[in-house]
């Protein structure tokens, strides 16, 4: 769908870029220097002042840079209309910006419009615009006091993707919106971004956020000096100096978990028992597994909760059993939220299914901090950040 109409992503290259703001003695941004790969999110962390959004900004010269230059797709920013420029970078913002009286689809056609296209080819592109970022159809018409925190966030990446930019400038895009929802945002932008690709140039002052979202981090200390730019393992595994050290944390082996998919580790395997079968032969299973429960499953293997032992006193398998199957974790989740699934639901065990909801196996807090402390760990990191978004 997206694939299809997308220009390629462009890489950006930073080559010695400074900001001086008039009347200030020091540069908010100071020679900074870095290559992002087409079709990459590099994310410009660190804390408050230290020039994240100076920096973003210069790229699409909505700041003026005051020395150095940026290149995008190998041509100089300066060669460029700033009009055209700000209409070719999409632009996400924290505050989402939307127009209130007007609705959703003539929101994300705010550029397109602006570009003069035709209305059928406008609401086409508002079609598939909605589409692309999972919002029903008949949310075209509402307003945006109408819409949730969540979903008019959605509503402004989908407007900052209208014209197919081939870079995308976000800055603390989710920084106002409550953690479950920002979660939820920030893997829908991950699965979005997997699709099409884009050259992101992403802005926060959250390291957590940074690492998950990104394939190379720009940390910057006060004053807009680069302290490192690198892959989000080589940061937690090799921090290049004490203010990069203390900035990632205390808890850089928690953070590893970041980089994983709950498919990178190996999960136990669970005593599975299916309705009617003979509770005799179910306690068998149990001897020598590494799951001291069984868990009760359909024809199709999906998990239908866990026996108990009054369970098991009957002479065949219920239909019910005694607790849930829940939290169920996914393949293909982010290691350190399964964690927190686990935690916060306060059971040693979940079921991890596939993409169609069969069991894969068993994750427990006990599989996690084995893995953490095998060699393998720092292995399996290299490779999730090679394919960081686990769509292989
Ligand atoms: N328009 C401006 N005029 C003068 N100083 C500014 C302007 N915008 C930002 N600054 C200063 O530049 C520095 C970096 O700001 P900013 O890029 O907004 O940082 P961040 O996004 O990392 O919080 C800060 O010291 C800020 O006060
Ligand atoms: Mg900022």
């Amino acid at each position: 769908m997206a694939g299809e109409t997308t220009p390629d992503a462009l890489a950006v290259s930073y080559r010695g870029v400074t900001k001086r703001y008039p009347g200030q003695d020091e540069p908010a941004v100071r020679d900074l220097s870095l290559e992002v790969g087409a079709g990459e999110i590099c994310v410009l962390v660190g804390p408050s002042g230290c020039g994240k959004t100076t920096a973003m900004r210069m790229a699409n010269r909505t700041v003026e840079m005051t020395d150095g230059d940026i290149l995008i797709g190998g041509t100089s920013v300066r060669d460029r209309e700033p009009s055209h420029l700000r209409r070719e970078t999409g632009y996400v913002i924290q505050q989402i910006g939307l127009f209130p009286h007007r609705t959703i689809g003539q929101n994300m056609a705010t550029v397109p419009s602006l570009l003069g296209w035709d209305s059928d080819r406008v609401d086409r592109r508002v079609d598939e615009l909605l589409a692309l970022t999972g919002l029903e159809p008949e949310m075209r018409d509402r307003y945006p006091a109408q819409l949730s925190g969540g979903q008019q966030q959605r509503v402004g990446v989908a407007r900052a993707l209208a014209c197919d930019p081939p870079v995308m400038l976000m800055d603390e895009p989710f920084g106002a919106i409550d953690p479950i929802n920002r979660e939820r945002l920030q893997n829908e932008f991950l699965r979005l971004q997997a699709s099409i690709r884009k050259t992101v140039l992403f802005v926060t002052h959250d390291i957590d956020e940074a690492i998950k979202m990104g394939d190379r981090i720009a940390i910057l200390k006060q004053g807009g000096v680069l302290a490192q730019y690198a892959t989000p393992a080589e940061l937690l595994m090799a921090p290049a100096d004490d203010f990069v050290e203390d900035f990632v944390g205390a808890d850089r082996a928690l953070k590893r978990l970041a980089l994983l998919r709950v498919s990178d580790v190996d999960l136990w395997e669970a005593p599975l028992a299916f309705i009617g079968q003979a509770s005799a032969e179910v306690r068998a299973k149990l001897e020598d597994a590494e799951v001291p429960h069984p868990l009760l499953v359909d024809s199709e293997r999906r998990p239908l909760g866990w026996l108990s032992e009054r369970d098991l006193a009957r002479d065949t398998v219920p239909e019910r059993p005694d607790s849930s199957p829940e939290p169920r974790i996914e393949a293909d989740d982010i290691l350190r939220d399964a964690l927190a699934d686990l935690l916060q639901a306060e059971t040693q065990y979940a079921p991890v299914v596939d993409g169609r909801g069969r069991v894969a196996g068993v994750l427990s807090v006990e599989v996690i901090s084995d893995f953490l402390a095998s060699p393998e760990a720092k292995v399996e990191e290299h490779a999730a950040v090679d394919r960081p978004y686990g769509d292989g």
